[in-house]
């Protein structure tokens, strides 16, 4: 028998815990930290992603702001709005939702948020700082994931991870999170060049499946006692249904949990941990300017 790691509940604990975090701050005269994001286009998994990020911070008592703009903005007015952002001290972080429209450098776009203010921990220098083991902001997905291998309290250490998918903002930093020190699993990363990649599979302890390919992991590429982490989350759709989609994970769940130890559900599993992490790298860059 499996056990599913329920991310919608251990968010909703990890959200109380900063409530309380942000009600001793408020009690001690302190500005409360500020999110801000900016929205470019009219993507509705953006839009949704956005507006819940924005719900979070209510929730636990964040201060947010939310800038959006159309799918034709110039590149030099999003990046007005940073340098705007980089300088406002009022607001501790804030990110730029990805993807951008095809006229607009996303690296451009990362690297001209100011690094202390990176709550996504998308630019090069807190990359380099998480590459290296330096503390600072981790991109919220692999933060999350992370937490979620803690808090379950699943064995890492000399453990076969294999990692599918080689995105900046999942693949790659959690392959650097997984075989760091006090982690210590021996990490592969397969992507859409590698050969053979059910044989790889065969091998893992843990599977973090992040290429965003609905069903890709099948029972038959699983190793019996496996720890499943599904990263997907992409909108099929699902006639019948109020909205007309429902999301799909990179795993057949129900052919593949069967075999698992531990296995993430799609929706209520990785997701609600990404959103979060948000959280934690805004308070964590609150406190860092509370300390001056
Ligand atoms: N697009 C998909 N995931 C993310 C994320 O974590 N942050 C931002 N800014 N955009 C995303």
């Amino acid at each position: 028998m499996y056990t599913l790691i329920d991310g919608k509940q251990t968010a909703a604990d990890i959200r109380r815990e900063i409530a309380d975090k942000v009600a001793s701050m408020r009690k001690r005269g302190f500005a409360v930290p500020h999110l801000a994001a900016v929205l470019v286009g009219d993507d509705p998994s953006s839009r949704t992603y956005v507006s819940n990020k924005v719900k979070d911070c209510e929730e636990v008592g964040f201060r947010s702001t939310l800038v959006t703009y159309g799918n034709d903005v110039p590149e030099d007015i999003l990046l007005a709005k940073i340098e705007e952002f980089n300088s406002d001290s009022s607001i501790d972080g804030f990110i730029v939702q990805l993807p951008l429209p095809d006229h607009i450098k996303e690296t451009k776009v990362i690297e001209a948020i100011d690094p202390s203010k990176d709550a996504d921990g998308f630019h090069p220098v807190n990359l380099g700082r998480m590459m290296i083991g330096l503390e600072g902001f981790l991109p919220a997905t692999p933060y999350g994931i992370m937490e979620l291998i803690k808090r379950y309290r699943i064995e890492t250490r000399g453990k076969n991870c294999v990692v599918i998918g080689r995105s900046n903002i999942v693949g790659r930093p959690v392959s650097i999170l997984l075989s760091g020190k006090g982690v210590d699993a021996t990490v592969t990363v397969v992507h859409s060049r590698t050969a053979n990649i059910p044989d790889v599979l065969r091998e893992a302890d843990i599977i973090i499946a992040a290429l965003g390919s609905p069903g890709f992991v099948k029972a038959e590429m699983v190793k019996e006692g496996a720890v499943v982490i599904d990263v997907g989350t992409t909108r099929v759709e699902a006639p019948g249904t109020k909205s007309g989609f429902r999301l799909s994970g990179d795993v057949d769940f129900e052919s593949v949990a069967p075999k698992c130890s531990f296995i993430t559900p799609v929706p209520g599993g990785v997701g609600p941990m990404t959103r979060v992490s948000l959280l934690k790298n805004t308070l964590f860059a609150a406190q860092n300017r509370k300390q001056g």
